[in-house]
């Protein structure tokens, strides 16, 4: 069995999480990964109010006994959220995991700390991963620039992120962005992480709360049917290639400002793929993972698969490939993956 200190920090059986996901990481998603021995985040800002988040969550633990977490998403605005009315519900309804992304979550850690939720809190580089375990979180997500959603800008991949984050960190890390499989875990391990954080792949599982052809479109994509989109700002993100994300690039490239794309990516057209299936109604998010993922699995199909495949890698086709005396390779360790 594969135990990390991921397992044993955040309460859960499997190193593997699935990230906030706007409009994606509802009760019925997020009780499944739990059910799953894995830890699911709901999406805070998916629910239109505080209110309406705690009564998300209500649902959720009634659909599992399990832990399960919510993420908090804190990304500059306008018009910004309350998120510290968002933080007060989530803490009122005793969950005890908390998945932030964007700002440094510091002015939220005190309450967090107060109620003893345990924080992962998800980021881009190494210098951001060392502020967060700085400011006392529990543990920090990677995310690689393979990743769905915000990459940042300094676009270092996970083979080069993960071990350069792992040698500067002393608490618990997982890495994010492309994982999809035992393959993809193990190597994660391997480079010096906990575990494994995921979005396309639970994006595209039976119990995820989108229109079926977004989870078929994510079958047919290809590593190359992304697009970045808003680098000229510098709020990177990568969404699915379609009409909408490439209009979108070829507005912001011609010298366009945000003001000329603000109705092309609307997060209501972007719910409106997700609700209605038409795949260019807006943008949505999506990873190079799309190039790994071939089926619809649910998502204890999932879980259990990329364990019983890292397992069987870790404890067998590596060892096969290994010798005290380096006398050679066996014919099974020399085989292909799993
Ligand atoms: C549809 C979708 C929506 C997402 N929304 C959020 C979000 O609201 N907040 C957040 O922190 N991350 C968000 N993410 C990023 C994921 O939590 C995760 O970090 C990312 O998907 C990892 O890369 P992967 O898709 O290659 O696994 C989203 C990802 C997807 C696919």
């Amino acid at each position: 069995m594969l135990t990390t200190r991921f397992c044993e920090t955040f309460g859960v059986e499997h190193p593997i999480a699935q990230g906030g996901m706007q409009w994606v990481g509802r009760a019925e998603l997020v009780s499944a990964v739990a059910e799953a021995g894995a830890l699911g985040f709901l999406t805070a800002l998916t629910q239109p109010t505080p209110e309406a988040l705690a009564a998300e969550i209500q649902r959720c633990r009634e659909m599992t006994d399990k832990p399960f977490g919510v993420n908090l998403t804190i990304l500059p605005s306008i018009d910004p959220p309350p998120y510290d009315e968002y933080r007060r519900a989530i803490v009122e309804s005793g969950v005890g995991i908390v998945e932030t992304a964007g700002f440094n979550p510091a002015e939220h850690m005190p309450e967090f700390r107060a109620a003893g939720v345990k924080v992962l809190h998800k980021c881009t580089s190494v210098r951001h991963a060392m502020k967060a375990e700085q400011i006392g979180v529990d543990g920090v997500s990677i995310d690689g620039f393979e990743c769905a959603g915000h990459p940042g800008e300094d676009d270092v991949p996970g083979l080069v992120l993960v071990p350069a984050a792992a040698r500067r960190l002393s608490i618990p890390m997982i890495a994010s962005g492309g994982f999809v499989d035992g393959r993809g875990l193990t190597a994660a391990l391997a480079l010096g992480a906990d575990g494994v954080n995921m979005g396309t792949r639970f994006l595209c599982t039976a119990e995820s709360p989108v229109h079926e052809k977004v989870k078929e479109q994510i079958v047919a994509g290809t590593e190359l049917d992304t697009e970045l989109i808003f680098r000229p700002l510098r709020n990177t993100a990568r969404v699915a290639s379609n009409a909408v994300s490439r209009k979108v690039v070829e507005i912001l490239d011609g010298g366009g400002a945000f003001p000329d794309v603000r109705d092309l990516v609307s997060g209501a057209r972007g719910r409106k793929v997700f609700e209605d299936g038409d795949l260019d109604a807006g943008i949505w998010s999506a990873g190079l993972a799309q190039g790994l993922i071939d089926d619809v699995p649910t998502v204890r199909e999932a879980v259990d698969r990329i364990v019983a495949e890292a397992e069987e890698l870790i404890a067998r086709r590596l060892p096969g490939m290994y010798s005290e005396t380096g006398a050679g390779v066996s014919r099974e360790g020399a085989g292909q993956a799993v």
